[in-house]
């Protein structure tokens, strides 16, 4: 089968049924998804699936043939294809540049160990992409640690998540063209 990841199409040999987020890191070695609990329970393996988050730990790799599957080093891209048209050169050299919610989490200086962080900004690029301008109670929900959609920060850096998620839809609006 053929998987389509941060906008190539890419072989894959490992069995259909094989967990998504094992295909990313071990064959096709993007490995900005980490495996936490491998139970759907911490995010840490979330990946974007046609604009939408998935845990890759608990998704057969076959699911995503025929979509758009996007890690964190696909979010540069994401943000230039979404500024600019196809082709331009300033797409190309946007590419280069950091996604808004990137921006956003170096600014604000969110991660300690690092390891749930790739997850949190999937998730945060997810909320800013449906919900530009998102209240307090809907960062709240996206973060929590409980429910049908934990993200869990052993850390505990949860406040520095909700400014940066503010911050990052601030630099999104701006930038948008
Ligand atoms: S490793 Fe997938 S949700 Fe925890
Ligand atoms: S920064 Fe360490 S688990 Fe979140």
């Amino acid at each position: 089968m053929n998987l389509t990841v941060n906008g190539k199409s890419l072989p894959v040999t490992s069995p259909p049924d094989t967990p998504l987020l094992y295909v990313l890191r071990d064959e096709l070695g993007i490995d900005s998804p980490q495996f936490g609990c491998g139970l759907a329970q911490c995010g840490a393996c979330s990946v974007l699936v046609d604009g939408q988050e998935v845990r890759s730990c608990v998704t057969p790799a076959s699911m995503a043939v025929g979509k758009e599957v996007t890690t964190l080093e696909g979010l540069p891209a994401r943000w230039a294809a979404r500024k600019h048209s196809a082709q331009n050169q300033a797409t190309q050299n946007a590419k280069e540049a950091l996604h808004p919610v990137q921006l956003a989490w170096i600014e604000q200086q969110v991660p300690l160990c690092g390891f749930c962080q790739s997850g949190m900004m999937i998730k945060a690029t997810e909320l800013l992409e449906h919900k530009p301008n998102p209240t307090d109670a809907e960062i709240s929900e996206a973060f929590t640690t409980g429910g049908v959609s934990p993200h869990l920060c052993r850390c505990g850096t949860y406040i520095a998540i909700k400014d940066a998620v503010r911050h990052a839809s601030k630099l999104m609006a701006e930038g948008e063209v």
